[in-house]
């Protein structure tokens, strides 16, 4: 379907490999065919209310639902319809395609849809803890949760038409110190964000008109 796309995609992801290198993230208007972006979008919205959840914090042991940190409502991508495999596809395009230039060794990929109410918000947040060093690993035990894919890298791509500069639900990158803020990023339609999970505190400002994306990770296998 959208194969096609998919053979120029080289220079992108040259681009997307030196803006990780040298600044840890970068901001694209456009990065997927706008064909499978309308089908995304087409996706969404056939989906039922029951098929979306409430997002929780934390993972399997200490996951819980927690209305004052994030408010959306999130439905995971299967391989089950067209636009998400096709989408599923372009991601693993781009995770074959870092791993060749930059060694990152992702193995897996995975996302989500979600959708803000009018109102919904994400509060600052890491998404993922910081790994130690390599050198510094103990090769001593490894706790179930070590043992777990980690996320490495962030992927959010925004299916809004004709977002507004006053409808909010902007998002908001901040520096590895937290001490600056290095973009604040409307969620319009087509866009993509690309970021290294570990290193950029962020947050979801509240939302005032229904704010939908496709928010997902790059994860690395746990320590061996
Ligand atoms: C997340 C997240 C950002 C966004 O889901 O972890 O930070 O702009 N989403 O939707
Ligand atoms: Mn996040």
């Amino acid at each position: 379907m959208c194969d096609t796309a998919f053979v120029h995609n080289d220079q992108l992801f040259d681009r997307i490999a030196d803006a990780l290198v040298e600044v840890g993230y970068i901001v694209l208007p456009q990065a997927l065919p706008v064909s499978l972006v309308d089908q995304l979008v087409a996706r969404l919205h056939a989906l039922d209310d029951e098929d979306f959840k409430r997002a929780g914090i934390g993972r399997q042991d200490d996951f819980q639902i927690d209305t004052s940190v994030r408010r959306d409502r999130i439905r995971w991508l299967q391989q089950e319809h067209a636009a998400e495999v096709a989408f599923l596809k372009w991601m693993d395009e781009l995770r074959l395609a870092l791993n060749r230039r930059l060694f990152m060794g992702l193995m897996d990929y995975e996302c989500h849809f979600a959708s803000y109410g009018i109102g919904a918000f994400y509060k600052k947040h890491l998404d993922a803890f910081k790994r130690p060093a390599p050198l510094l690993q103990a090769p001593l035990q490894i706790s179930p949760l070590q043992a777990q894919p980690s996320r490495v890298l962030s992927t959010v791509l925004y299916l809004n038409p004709d977002w507004q500069t006053g409808d909010g639900g902007e998002l908001r990158l901040y520096d590895e110190a937290d001490a600056l803020v290095l973009e604040t990023i409307a969620p319009e339609y087509g866009k993509l964000v690309i970021f290294l999970s570990e290193k950029f505190p962020h947050e979801v400002l509240v939302a005032k008109r229904e704010r939908h994306s496709i928010a997902g990770w790059f994860r690395v296998s746990g320590p061996m």
